[in-house]
């Protein structure tokens, strides 16, 4: 293992359907800030730097391969098909073959935690890594003391000593065990070759008749091995996804992460409780966002922007610095330039926008023939009127202006400084300008 990395094989259980989600979507697909959770649990994987990292996949496994295929990790991951899909132990027998005789430090993630922080995995492998410097080799597993601990296993200790003894699933439980408040989040460390002597041993006597991953621990203290638990103070980070309902409430957690990380960046956001910004989007400092406010993956925005209020940015929009996005104007792969603005109701898809253009109110690019998309640019200074139909592909030169509800039928070419209206739209004949007011 190299001195850096917290654990050298990392096992992300990603098979089950998530019945609970009532969706025919795998579970780990659903989306929460412009990427599916399981994007968000492979980050967590990532944290700890493992050699490699094993993906579980059964339920929509091709989906989910696919979903994958241009991760930037993806030569780091293996998949393994678990099929039929019975039960979380079960998932981790199928990897047996992948991990061989001793994977090393093996962290399991399950694929629908994904509030789970960097740090509170890092204190896990450390617990497991101090365990096994004194001796054999064990586990560590992260609890949480919830408020309302339904649904989840319990941890059941001795009543003396308060050692860890075993987990029981939530349906297992008898009415006294389903009283205790401290649950398993999911989350393990363990020392390998303790893990692949131990898995062929899970049994399936329980309610739901599966394999029980968390039957490990009882296993581990039946052999006298090492076990411990490292309990996660900011029980936010705890939440698994298992409803709908707990999808928005993981998605509003992460939300508020990214909003603090761009406020913490110098970006003012007016409101954060009615913005929303995806995962990696860029915002230069000194930008304001105003209410009611959407920004898609992969928008970047320079410094000294305004955007919003009511505003959408989708992807592939690029606003260059100073560039001004208001009220109901959505932006979908545009480049913006510089001091660029438009203010109110417009639609600028497939668009290329010089600086300091003036997009007027209710101004559309007609991208889209039923077909096909194409693409519009507009030069430096232009000034396109209220209303104006821009039919792609087009090219407006710069300083070229339109008059209010001009409609320029595609390959239109406006020339740089012309002046075209109407509908459709002509070119105005230049009057001749008075010899003391010249054209600036
Ligand atoms: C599991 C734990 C429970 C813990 C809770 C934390 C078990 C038996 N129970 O319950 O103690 O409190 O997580 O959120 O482990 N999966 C597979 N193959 C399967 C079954 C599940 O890959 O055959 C995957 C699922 O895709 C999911 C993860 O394992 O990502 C957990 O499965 P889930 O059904 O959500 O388990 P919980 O009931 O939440
Ligand atoms: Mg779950």
């Amino acid at each position: 293992m190299s001195a850096r990395s917290a654990a050298d094989s990392v096992v992300v259980l990603a098979a089950g359907q998530g019945k609970r989600m009532k969706s025919p979507r795998p579970k780990v697909l659903h989306s929460l800030c412009g990427r599916t959770l399981l994007e968000w649990v492979l980050d967590q994987a990532l944290a700890l730097e493992p050699a490699r990292i094993v993906l579980v996949v059964g339920h929509g496994a091709e989906e989910v391969e696919r979903s994958l295929a241009q991760h930037p990790a993806r030569a780091r991951l293996h998949f393994v098909r678990q099929e039929p899909q019975l039960g979380t132990g079960h998932a981790l027998q199928c990897c047996l073959p992948v991990l061989g005789a001793d994977p090393g430090r093996t962290v399991v993630l399950y694929g629908d935690m994904p509030l789970l922080r960097a740090e509170s995995l890092r204190e896990l492998t450390a617990t497991q890594a101090e365990e096994s410097a004194q001796g054999r080799g064990g586990l560590a597993l992260l609890t949480a003391v919830f408020p309302d601990p339904t649904g989840f296993g319990r941890i059941v200790r001795d009543p003396r000593s308060g050692a860890l003894l075993r987990i029981i699933e939530d349906r297992d439980c008898s009415a006294l065990q389903r009283e205790i408040d401290e649950v398993n989040l999911g989350v393990y460390a363990f020392d390998g070759r303790a893990l692949v002597s131990a898995l062929p041993r899970l049994k399936n006597d329980n309610a739901q008749r599966e394999f029980y991953l968390t039957d490990l621990l009882a296993l581990f203290v039946a052999e006298k091995r090492p076990v411990s638990s490292v309990e996660l103070l900011d029980i936010a980070e705890g939440l698994g996804v298992n409803t709908l309902e707990q999808l928005a409430g993981a998605r509003a957690e992460l939300q508020l992460r990214i909003l603090e990380e761009h406020l913490a960046n110098g970006v003012y956001i007016e409101d954060p409780a009615t913005t929303y910004i995806d995962h990696g989007v860029t915002i230069g400092a000194g930008t304001r966002i105003l209410p009611c406010t959407v920004i898609r993956a992969g928008v970047t925005i320079g410094s000294g922007c305004e955007v919003g209020p009511f505003t959408q940015l989708r992807a592939g929009t690029q606003l260059a610095d100073g560039a001004e996005i208001g009220n109901f104007t959505e932006c979908k792969n545009a480049r913006v330039g510089a001091h660029t603005k438009a203010k109110h109701l417009a639609y600028i898809g497939d668009a290329v926008l010089g600086e300091r253009v003036n997009i007027g109110a209710g101004t559309i690019f007609a991208n889209y023939d039923g077909r096909q998309k194409h693409t519009t640019t507009v030069g430096d200074g232009a000034f396109v009127g209220s209303g104006t139909v821009v039919v792609a592909p087009n090219e407006l030169g710069a300083r070229a202006t339109t008059g209010a509800g001009a409609v320029l039928t595609k390959n239109a070419g406006v020339a740089a400084g012309e002046v075209w209206v109407g509908v459709p739209a002509r070119r105005l004949a230049p009057k001749v300008a008075p010899k003391d007011a010249p054209r600036s």
